[in-house]
């Protein structure tokens, strides 16, 4: 593995664990189910900087490396890419370990999600706004 292992006492935008509902008929997850983990991380960050409702319009560049298996702990680590006018777009790396501990943390996929700020009727609006000061952190 090429790259580094994020800081485990950084939080992730979601840490959960992969069940045996969200495994295939090989018992290996599911790739939507991280898919969907991963959608709802980079809301989570996407929904900070905005500070209002967010939609996700985009998924790029997902690229699965590694399976996840029944029982792993799943981390998924967000980093803001770009902030354009509506849309703000996330990357998402995420990172599986055993619970028990019997291997260390192997990246197993990562992807570019890119999300659009919206009002009350659903209509996209700058993510930086006077009242919003925290997109420009
Ligand atoms: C999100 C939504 C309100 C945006 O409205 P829209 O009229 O399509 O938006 P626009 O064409 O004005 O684009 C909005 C922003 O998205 C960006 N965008 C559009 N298509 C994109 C794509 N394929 N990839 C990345 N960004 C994209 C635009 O560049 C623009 O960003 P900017 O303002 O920062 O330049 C609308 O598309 C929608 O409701 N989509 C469904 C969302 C949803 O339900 N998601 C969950 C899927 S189950």
């Amino acid at each position: 593995m090429s790259r580094e292992e994020p800081d485990y006492d950084t939080s992730p935008a979601l840490r959960t664990m992969a069940m045996p509902a969200h495994a295939n008929a090989n018992g290996d997850i599911f790739g939507g189910w991280l898919l969907s983990q991963m959608d709802l991380a980079g809301a989570v960050l996407a929904t900070q900087k905005a500070g209002s409702r967010i939609a996700t319009i985009a998924i790029d560049a997902m690229k699965f490396t590694a399976p996840v298996h029944v029982g792993d702990e799943v981390s998924c680590y967000c980093k803001v890419e770009r902030i354009g006018n509506t849309s703000i777009t996330i990357h998402v790396e995420t990172w599986a370990r055993s619970r028990l501990g019997g291997r260390s943390a192997i990246m197993v996929t990562e992807g570019k999600f890119t999300y659009v700020a919206i009002d009350e009727d659903r209509k996209p609006i700058p993510v930086i706004r006077p009242v919003n000061k925290e997109a420009k952190k």
